[in-house]
């Protein structure tokens, strides 16, 4: 078999890929181990794909090379994206300010990518296995399961490692290696925290409760509501700290976001002085939060009036409410994380063609390179655009 460009990885970035490559005039084959193409898309935005955001800027991604991802990002816009979407005739809702939803499944998106391809005239072969990869002088030849395939051009858009029930697998990163390309080391993103001991038990009695805060990790605030867990902590807040976090530090989680707890404390003992502090914390947080507190901090005191509170009581109450600081035990990993932070080193990788310096003939993209977005529909829109500039180079 002999094709233009074969590209690995029948995923978000792969499909789009193979769609303009063939669209390009190429003779294309997507090649992928899993049983259905794009499994990552059907599982996304809970099940509605937050398929790009609008306000995408190259600042909303984590790179050691972070001047990489300009020029894709520039020449494949949002609105192009949104513009495909609206021409297959798929309905969509901005939920968070920017970040645009199925109105209905995420299978449209799949469906939409798969019209794509099959307009473009690209194969694709699923259940099938690359076992090798090596050049052929200006081209490359690859043994799968299906035979031994020549390609002018051989594209790597496996992804990254997260969630290998759903196909991730270290082959993007095993293949940089043996062409010599250097990986950046790789930890799971937009992961849930875990918690040890007593903090998962208190976690897991307020399980399911969420509350907008703002947490910290690294030098990093993120303004997004925090979910308790059976485990520990999730909801948008943890999951973009995770991205940041580094094993062993503290996360600061402000609970009254945007308010001065000290001078709210203050206020209330003068003006409410026989309330006591459990009623007033519900005022400002949910109800099984604000007892929970109480509990977890008991100082003998909750149940007094605010009056019988001394300054330095307040004070120590007003740092646990806007800095509150918890030691993560871990994250859930790559079972459940969204996202691989690091991987392929961009340093070696045009980011006009996503070829590989020195060795055109093969090219990287989307999420398996060190380019990971934050939480918002990011991610899919750099697997759009690296898989554009890429197709529409090869
Ligand atoms: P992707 O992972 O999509 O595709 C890689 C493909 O390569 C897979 O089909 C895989 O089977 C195949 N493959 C791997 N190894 C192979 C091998 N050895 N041989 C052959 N094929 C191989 N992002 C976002 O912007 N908005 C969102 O709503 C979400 N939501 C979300 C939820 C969950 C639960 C997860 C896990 C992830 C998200 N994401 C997201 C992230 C987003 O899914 C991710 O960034 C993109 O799918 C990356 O696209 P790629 O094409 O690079 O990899």
């Amino acid at each position: 078999m002999t094709y233009d460009v074969v590209i690995i990885g029948a995923g978000a970035a792969g499909l789009m890929c193979a769609a303009q490559a063939g669209y390009a005039g190429k003779r294309v084959l997507v090649i992928d181990h899993a049983t259905k193409a794009g499994k990552k898309i059907l599982m996304s935005g809970g099940g509605r794909c937050n398929f790009t955001n609008l306000g995408t800027t190259p600042q909303h991604f984590y790179s050691s090379n972070p001047y990489f991802c300009i020029s894709a990002l520039k020449r494949y816009r949002p609105e192009h994206f949104v513009e495909l979407v609206e021409r297959h005739g798929i309905d969509y809702v901005e939920k968070t300010p920017g970040q645009l939803f199925c109105a209905t499944s995420a299978k449209e998106i799949v469906r939409m990518l798969l019209t794509e391809c099959e307009w473009a005239g690209a194969d694709i072969r699923l259940s099938t296995q690359v076992t090798r990869v090596e050049e052929q002088g200006s081209a490359m030849r690859l043994t799968t399961s299906i035979g031994s395939i020549d390609a002018g051009v051989v594209v790597v858009a496996s992804g990254g490692l997260s969630i290998p029930t759903m196909g991730a697998s270290s082959f993007g990163y095993d293949l940089a290696r043996q062409f010599g390309l250097a990986v950046r080391p790789t930890t799971p993103g937009l992961v849930p925290f875990t918690l040890s001991d007593q903090w998962k038990a208190r976690a897991s009695d307020l399980s399911g409760v969420s509350l907008p805060v703002t947490v910290s990790a690294g030098s990093q605030r993120f303004n997004e509501p925090m979910l308790f867990t059976h485990r520990g902590l999730s909801g948008p807040g943890m999951l973009q700290a995770s991205s940041v976090w580094a094993p062993g530090e503290a996360i600061e989680i402000d609970l009254l976001p945007q308010q001065d707890a000290k001078a709210l404390l203050h206020h209330a003992r003068e003006h409410t002085p026989k309330r006591q502090l459990a009623t007033w914390l519900m005022d400002y947080l949910p109800k099984r939060v604000a007892q929970s507190l109480c509990d977890w901090y008991p100082e003998g005191h909750d149940k007094q009036p605010l009056a019988q509170y001394s300054n330095t009581q307040l004070e120590r109450w007003a740092a646990r409410l806007n800095r509150w600081q918890l030691k993560p035990a871990g994250t859930e990993g790559w079972r459940t994380a969204e996202v691989t932070m690091g991987g392929v080193d961009t340093q070696a990788i045009s980011s006009k063609t996503f070829e590989v310096c020195g060795l055109p003939q093969l090219r990287f993209i989307g999420e398996v390179l060190d380019v990971t977005g934050e939480l918002g529909g990011y991610n899919f829109q750099w697997a759009w655009a690296s898989g554009v500039a890429c197709g529409q180079a090869c």
